[in-house]
């Protein structure tokens, strides 16, 4: 995807509307400080002619004051428009983070899947932040540069008019290796961004990690890896450090062609009577003077065309669809009976087949378990209900209606999930228990803990419900974050109930607690089970053997061994296993 630089200014510019106060404010400012700048040149003459070469007394003392009073406006000036405009450049810094931040968050578990989080952090923070600088600086420097030297233009010109055209004829020369220098900065910083992104995954993904890394002592290998990376990153900033570089010797060498003549011929005149001392030095004051605001208009266009390649990038992911959106006349739904119903459902993640031809009906009330080998689909059936993906063929319909016209939002409210991985936030086991309902008091979450069976250990931590439990709960056992889980689904009160492997890491001995107290709370919901034990999923209404996305059997559990099928071949295994 490639956007032309009209479009991504627009784009910027949508982000800076709120902020154009702060951007006048700075421009007014700009103006102070090339203005003072000019002043200089143009002083020069009176300097020279009046002061020390007429020697008139009177104004001797006033060269202190100017100086100062010049000063002192610049200084102002350039306070006022620094902070100003780099506040104005944080801001838009700050929106544009906040939408990519919300647009991420409502992509579709698809996207999550096919692009790593390291790449969508990268452009998140890195690209953001790129744009940033290069739009404040391109506002601070471009403008003020581009004031000053049409300021000191106008002196030259006012000076001696041949000498000013001369000057201009030879200067532009420079401009065109400049332009090459820039299109070259914005090829390589777009690499290098993408380099950077890499960079951010791999560290990502390794201190995600850690423990596997830590288990299988690949600490080097993991080393080596970073530092590959990083060197590719090194690579493509030293083209752009190369070109960067460049820029400035080359504006100064082919200028220098320039200067050269003009003195030359500039000497000429005034030795013919043509000119003043001063006006020769005032012009050479000048076009001295322009040195500093050209080298750094050059490295402005040389900023925008890096913000240019950074732009593409945040907007590319801002333009990324999400697959799952609410359809336009999308209703929410009130509490749901929870009626579910798969007709004809066909899905794949890509090209393989995951489930063909599924139907499956559970009514209100109803405790259904999948069982069957891995891989066999039941947590994309448990996905499925969810939306983090759409079926390619056939519906699903929770008490009638297809979920597909529901809000997502309203769809979500119905259903409580614990998830075959369980996640937990860097918070307190309180609020990662309220996570379930936002709204929900004190004394609920705590009686969704004991429910879950959670509540004692919980009280046995050093700052019990308040205790934070590090990234993804590492301070906590696997079993006792099933727990935290299971009652963050519990405090969630939904008529749906997903119980995706979420008593697997329990002992027998609290599997039996939880499953009693999960006994009560499946009364009046229904409920989806998925377990590998099977002596978890004996007591359910219904049980569906699934293998390679195909049901191969259901009944309640004394038809499924009656059946002699794959059930009872799997809970002969289990049970001879146990004893
Ligand atoms: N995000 C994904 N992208 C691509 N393929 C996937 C994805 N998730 C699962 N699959 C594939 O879909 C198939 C069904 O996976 P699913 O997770 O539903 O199995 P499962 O029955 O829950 O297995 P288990 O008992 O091991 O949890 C598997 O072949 C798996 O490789
Ligand atoms: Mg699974």
């Amino acid at each position: 995807m490639r956007y032309n630089p009209r479009q991504l200014y627009r784009r910027l510019y949508y982000y800076s509307r709120p902020y154009l106060f702060r951007v006048f404010l700075a421009m007014g400012a700009s103006i102070l400080v090339s203005g003072a700048d000019v002043a200089t040149a143009k002083l020069v003459k009176p300097f020279v002619d009046d002061v020390l070469i007429a020697t008139e007394k009177g104004l001797v003392n006033l060269v202190p004051i100017i100086v100062i009073g010049l000063a002192l406006c610049k200084g102002a000036g350039r306070y006022i428009q620094e902070y100003f405009i780099k506040t104005a450049g944080q801001l838009v810094v700050q929106d544009i983070r906040n939408d990519l931040y919300a647009h991420s968050m409502a992509l579709s578990m698809g996207y999550f899947s096919r692009s790593s989080t390291g790449n969508v952090m990268s452009r998140i923070l890195n690209d953001v932040g790129a744009l940033s600088r290069s739009a404040a600086d391109v506002l601070v420097d471009g403008l003020r540069e581009s004031f000053t030297l049409i300021g000191l233009t106008i002196v030259a010109f006012q000076s001696d008019w041949r000498l000013a055209s001369i000057a201009f004829v030879v200067m532009p020369v420079a401009v065109i290796p400049a332009s090459i220098i820039g299109r070259r900065i914005k090829d390589n910083t777009r690499r290098g961004q993408r380099t950077m992104g890499n960079l951010t995954r791999v560290l990502q993904e390794s201190l995600a990690g850690i423990k596997v890394i830590k288990a299988f002592g690949t600490e080097a290998r993991e080393t080596d890896r970073f530092k590959t990376e990083n060197k590719r990153f090194y690579h493509f900033i030293r083209k752009v450090l190369k070109y960067d570089s460049a820029a400035t010797p080359v504006i100064e060498i082919l200028s220098s062609l320039g200067v050269g003549a003009v003195l030359w011929y500039g000497i000429h005149r005034v030795s013919q009577g043509a000119m003043t001392q001063g006006d020769l030095s005032s012009f050479v004051a000048a076009l001295l003077m322009m040195y500093a605001p050209m080298k750094r208009l050059t490295k402005v266009s040389n900023t925008i065309q890096r913000s240019l390649g950074a732009a593409e990038r945040v907007f590319e992911l801002m333009d990324e669809k999400a697959d799952i959106a609410d359809h336009a006349d999308a209703l929410p739904a009130s509490r749901m009976a929870g009626n579910i119903d798969f007709c004809q459902v066909d899905f794949s993640y890509g090209e393989e087949p995951v489930l063909q031809d599924f139907n499956l009906s559970i009514r209100s009330g109803e405790i259904v378990a999948l069982v069957g080998p891995s891989g066999g689909g039941k947590s994309t059936i448990i996905g499925l209900l969810n939306r983090f993906y759409d079926p390619q063929k056939g519906n699903i319909l929770i008490d009638g209606q297809d979920i597909k016209y529901l809000t997502q939002e309203s769809l979500k409210q119905n259903i409580a999930l614990v998830d075959q991985e369980t996640f937990l936030f860097n918070d307190t086991v309180r609020n990662n228990i309220r996570y379930g309902r936002l709204e929900a008091a004190d004394a609920e979450v705590e009686k969704a803990a004991r429910l879950a069976y959670a509540d004692a250990f919980v009280r046995s931590m050093p700052d019990g419900y308040e205790t934070v439990i590090g990234d993804r709960g590492v301070r906590l056992s696997g079993g006792q974050r099933q727990r935290i889980c299971i009652a963050r689904a519990i405090l969630r009160d939904a008529p749906i109930l997903l119980l995706d492997e979420a008593t697997s890491a329990l002992d027998t001995e609290s599997e039996a607690m939880v499953q009693k107290a999960l006994v009560n709370l499946m009364e009046n919901r229904t409920t989806i089970v998925v377990a590998h034990r099977l002596s978890t999923v004996m007591h359910a209404d219904k049980i569906v053997v699934l293998e390679d996305g195909r049901i191969c059997e259901t009944g309640n559990h004394q038809q499924l061994l009656a059946g002699g099928g794959l059930y009872s071949r799997l809970y002969e295994m289990q049970f001879v296993e146990r004893n």
